[in-house]
């Protein structure tokens, strides 16, 4: 059984799809890392985020980078969102998360693209999302629990502009799939959400029955 999760950030996303993977005793992928993972190491390497031969060279990142707590702030994020447009890019990690996705009793892969480009096949898709003021504000709490001072307006903006970014631009753009069913999380404590999500992929996978 594949599960697509796709949306915008701090949708919720990556905290259903987990549980997801829990529910059902599949592993999971968080592919918005291999992105991170991509824009830190050009950073590091002092590249070009608009140079598509600086972004692909980047994306020969040892696997332990994907520890590194750098990777989750969103200056990193909002990096990732520019190296992410490269269809080089994309094209270098295309494989690694499809054999990912293909082994053995499936798996639960949360991105932009999972739905419509690298498992357009999947059993359950689903599409989350939230308000942007919403999603900001999760942000927030999440830098503030980490002893950091978040300023809410700006934290909006950023969101803003890097929606706009993944869901302009000419490869892969971030998309509902025609055939993902939509979750607003905007309204729902993680525990309703995931109440949630648990239903809407039981019924598809009962109706590919
Ligand atoms: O993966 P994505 O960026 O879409 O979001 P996430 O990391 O799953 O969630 C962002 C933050 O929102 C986390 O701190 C979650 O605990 C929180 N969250 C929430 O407050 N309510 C939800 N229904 C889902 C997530
Ligand atoms: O957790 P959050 O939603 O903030 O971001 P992420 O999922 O870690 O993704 C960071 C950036 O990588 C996104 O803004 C996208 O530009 C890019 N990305 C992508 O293009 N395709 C994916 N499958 C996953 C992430």
């Amino acid at each position: 059984m594949i599960v697509a999760v796709d949306g915008p950030a701090a949708s919720g996303k990556g905290t259903i799809a987990r549980a997801l993977a829990a529910h059902y005793g599949l592993p999971h992928l968080d592919t918005g890392l291999l992105y991170r993972a991509v824009a830190l190491t050009l950073k590091r390497a002092g590249g070009d985020p608009e140079s598509e031969a600086d972004a692909v060279a980047a994306t020969d990142f040892p696997a332990t980078l994907l520890t590194d707590p750098e990777l989750r702030t969103e200056a990193t994020g909002a990096l990732a969102s520019r190296v992410s447009a490269h269809g080089g890019v994309r094209a270098a990690l295309k494989a690694r998360q499809q054999a990912f996705a293909g082994q053995a009793g499936g798996a639960v892969l949360d991105g932009r693209d999972i739905g419509t480009v690298i498992v357009p096949d999947a059993d359950a898709k689903l599409y989350v999302t939230a308000s942007p003021q919403v999603r900001a504000d999760r942000r927030a709490r999440e830098m503030e629990q980490h002893g950091l001072a978040a300023d809410r307006e700006a934290m909006i903006a950023e969101i803003v502009a890097r929606d706009a970014r993944d869901m302009g631009r000419d490869n892969a753009p971030l998309m509902q799939a025609a055939d993902a069913d939509l979750l607003d999380t905007s309204d729902l404590t993680i525990a309703e959400a995931v109440q949630k999500a648990i239903a809407l992929v039981d019924a598809r996978v009962e109706r590919h029955r």
